[in-house]
């Protein structure tokens, strides 16, 4: 496992600058290239920021033996996979296999309304899908995963999302784990050093079932595109009130119920979205976000207008505890 120790050694500094995360990204290379030789390694790429940091790692090592694969599941927010394919495939060069699950996931997900079911299923099917990929590919020996040190300390080396089991027994790939001894902080400074762009490496947490946990009850395309849409209005307008990295995490939930408005003189049954804007160390406790009331207000307004099916725009106040984070 690229000659990584099984846990963090006290002498290994923290990788705070850029200079350090370039002496760890060249040890990282000799050493991948030294596991790796001549074989093909395959990763799953959802451009999060530790299967992105992985893939670049690993562009830089190995070129075209790396075979990323991107499952477009239709729970990304808007604009990530087009992301994906326009940094991997076309600036980096990246052999990237690209594919399009989103009617097959949706099907699969109709009128199921339980949370745990819908995450099972999200998970299984993105292991299935995964799986079909994979058998079509001749000659893979590794498997490559943004394995973080947090996930070896809190989940027994395993990714919260990837609690729907694993790889059918005939396809045990060797495993690499390049970041498997680094923090969140320090899989940041590498992938700003390997030149991945910002917004990428710096990006808010993001839940493995994405935004099937913010479309709540049973998912429908339509209210999953409210979702997406006002969680994309909400991010513009962070960024333009230069909220951006400054608050932990922020996102919007639409639930399913509809309220009564009035629009263009009429009544209209219509959807509230649910705006949640929280800060916190770890995520085990989080408190509110102050948002001015100009930036709430200029948000409202354009979720409103630009947003179909929706009437309604509530701000959630309830900090963690009692309230998780996540509405799921
Ligand atoms: P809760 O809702 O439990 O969320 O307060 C705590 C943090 O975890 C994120 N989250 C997930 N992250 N896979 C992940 O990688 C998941 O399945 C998942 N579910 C929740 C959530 O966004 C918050 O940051």
């Amino acid at each position: 496992m690229t000659g990584l120790p099984m846990v963090r050694p006290d002498s290994m500094a923290r990788i705070s600058t850029p200079e350090l995360a370039q002496a760890f990204i060249d040890e990282q290379l000799y050493a991948l290239r030294a596991q790796i030789g001549n074989n093909k390694v395959l990763l799953a790429l959802s451009g999060g920021v530790d299967s992105s940091v992985v893939a670049a790692l690993l562009i830089k090592a190995i070129g075209k033996q790396l075979v990323c694969v991107h499952v477009n599941h239709g729970l990304l927010r808007k604009g990530e996979p087009e992301q994906v394919v326009e940094v991997f495939r076309h600036q980096m060069s990246a052999n990237l296999i690209y594919v399009d699950a989103i009617d097959r996931f949706l099907t699969k997900l109709q009128d199921v309304s339980d949370p745990e079911q819908k995450r099972k299923i999200i998970g299984g099917e993105f292991i299935r899908v995964f799986e079909e990929v994979a058998r079509k590919q001749e000659g893979i020996r590794f498997l490559a995963q943004g394995t973080i040190y947090p996930d070896i300390i809190e989940s027994g080396g395993v990714k919260a999302h990837h609690n729907v089991g694993g790889l059918p027994d005939d396809m045990k790939f060797e495993l690499v784990e390049p970041l498997r001894l680094l923090y969140k902080d320090e899989v940041r400074m590498v992938g700003h050093t390997l030149g991945l762009p910002d917004n990428m490496v710096y990006r808010q947490p993001f839940p493995g079932p994405g935004l099937g946990v913010r479309c709540l009850g049973a998912i429908t395309r339509d209210r999953l595109e409210a979702v997406r849409e006002s969680d994309a209005i909400l991010r513009e307008e962070f960024a333009k009130y230069g909220l951006e990295g400054k608050v932990w995490q922020y996102f919007t939930a639409v639930p399913d119920f509809k309220s009564v408005g009035v629009r263009n003189n009429t009544r209209s049954f219509e959807w509230p979205v649910i705006i949640r804007a929280v800060n916190t160390a770890d995520a085990m406790t989080a408190t509110i976000e102050e948002i001015p009331y100009a930036l709430l207000n200029r948000i409202t307004k354009r979720i409103i207008t630009e947003v179909k099916g929706v009437n309604r725009v509530v701000y959630d106040l309830t900090p963690k505890p009692v309230g998780t984070i996540e509405w799921e």
